[in-house]
């Protein structure tokens, strides 16, 4: 097909729908599928077979590439429905460009436009009735794409599978969040793949992450792996210090992942008066300001997360709790992000896209 051609998607329906399993006041984050996905595979150099069919398993050569060399990439969206039923993405244009991104730098083809956009915009349409109305309900949406290809040989596979599946969802951290600031494991270097939302960057933190969970912390907030000395990313959320009234993240590089939900918040913080320094922040800014109080407020911010605090962090055996605080930049944020993107209030800068 041509880089011209219009990609017609075959629709497949279930018979019947899950919908009426499911109970939506008490989701778990990523545990419920709805009843349909959308699939397109890579062959013989070209994109063919654009379908939506019903969400089912389906079968791989045990040599597939994505099973050995892990050439798999993925996405976090999310789709909202406004009061009068309309279904909303929040800047669909800045994951698909970062899934090519990601495609590229691990030797996998780009997906075009045509095909993820109205791959998505069709499925969503579909399983609308999955969507929920009301603030906190969201449908979560995972694109991906792994190495279907045959043979061990470590080389780029010639044959991939591209796929769209949706999720409803609620929040994705249930309680508290404590962090360990990395002291020894690293997620990324440079050069390497950190900036790429590639699979594997989530299994290497798997295992530090257990270590951390065990000594009671839900997550590890990543330094850069030569030094341990300046703070980067939470590997599920980029991060955000408060020190007295700056807001302070690390800059985006080859190790740290270009979220979506950071830039926007960089954009509405400023937008609102707040002072933004986006540079390196070191950890010993952060233990200096949780001594002397002048650190007020650390958050995540990510797709799958939002906007969620983290209320205190353990660096060096010594656990520093933060102050607990009325009315947080993380709170005002957040309820003017998830205001724009349940369409509860104006969205001066054109991030929501009707579907
Ligand atoms: C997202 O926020 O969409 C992510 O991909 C993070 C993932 C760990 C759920």
């Amino acid at each position: 097909m041509s880089a011209t051609q219009t990609y017609k998607i075959e629709v497949l329906k279930a018979s019947t729908s899950k919908i009426k399993e499911v109970d939506f006041d008490n989701l778990h984050f990523g545990e419920v599928f709805t009843d349909h996905l959308f699939e397109c595979d890579f062959k013989n150099g070209e994109w063919q077979n654009p379908t939506i069919k019903p969400y089912a398993p389906f079968l791989l050569d045990p040599s597939a590439k994505v099973f050995h060399y892990g050439q798999a990439i993925f996405e976090g969206m999310k789709a909202y429905k406004d009061d009068n039923d309309g279904i909303w993405l929040f800047r669909p244009d800045e994951n698909y460009h970062r899934f090519n991104h990601s495609a590229t730098r691990m030797a996998m083809p780009e997906v075009p436009e045509e095909i993820f956009m109205e791959g998505l915009n069709q499925l969503l349409k579909l399983d609308e009735a999955w969507i929920q109305k009301g603030k906190g309900n969201t449908m979560y949406i995972r694109p991906f794409m792994i190495a279907t290809g045959a043979g061990v040989i470590a080389n780029p596979s010639d044959e991939y599978k591209f796929m769209i599946l949706l999720s409803p969802a609620k929040s994705y951290y249930s309680g508290e969040v404590k962090v360990l600031i990395a002291e020894h494991y690293s997620r990324a270097a440079n050069g390497g793949i950190g900036a790429a939302k590639a699979a594997g960057n989530y299994a290497a933190q798997f295992y530090p992450t257990n270590l951390a969970n065990k000594a009671g912390f839900q997550q590890v907030i990543w330094t850069d792996d030569a030094t341990h000395t300046k703070l980067e990313e939470a590997g599920t959320m980029n991060v955000f210090f408060r020190i007295n009234d700056t807001l302070y993240t690390a800059p985006t590089s080859e190790r740290i992942l270009d979220g979506v939900t950071r830039k926007s918040l960089i954009d509405l913080a400023k937008r609102e008066g707040i002072n933004v320094e986006v540079r390196p922040v070191l950890v010993s800014e952060l233990v200096e300001g949780a001594k002397n109080g002048s650190l007020k407020e650390i958050f995540g911010a990510g797709t799958a997360a939002v906007v969620n605090p983290i209320i205190g962090f353990s660096y060096q055996e010594v656990y520093y709790e933060l102050p607990k605080l009325e009315n947080s930049v993380a709170s005002q944020l957040k309820e003017k992000l998830t205001n724009i993107q349940h369409k509860l209030a104006e969205d001066t800068f054109g991030w929501t896209v009707k579907v």
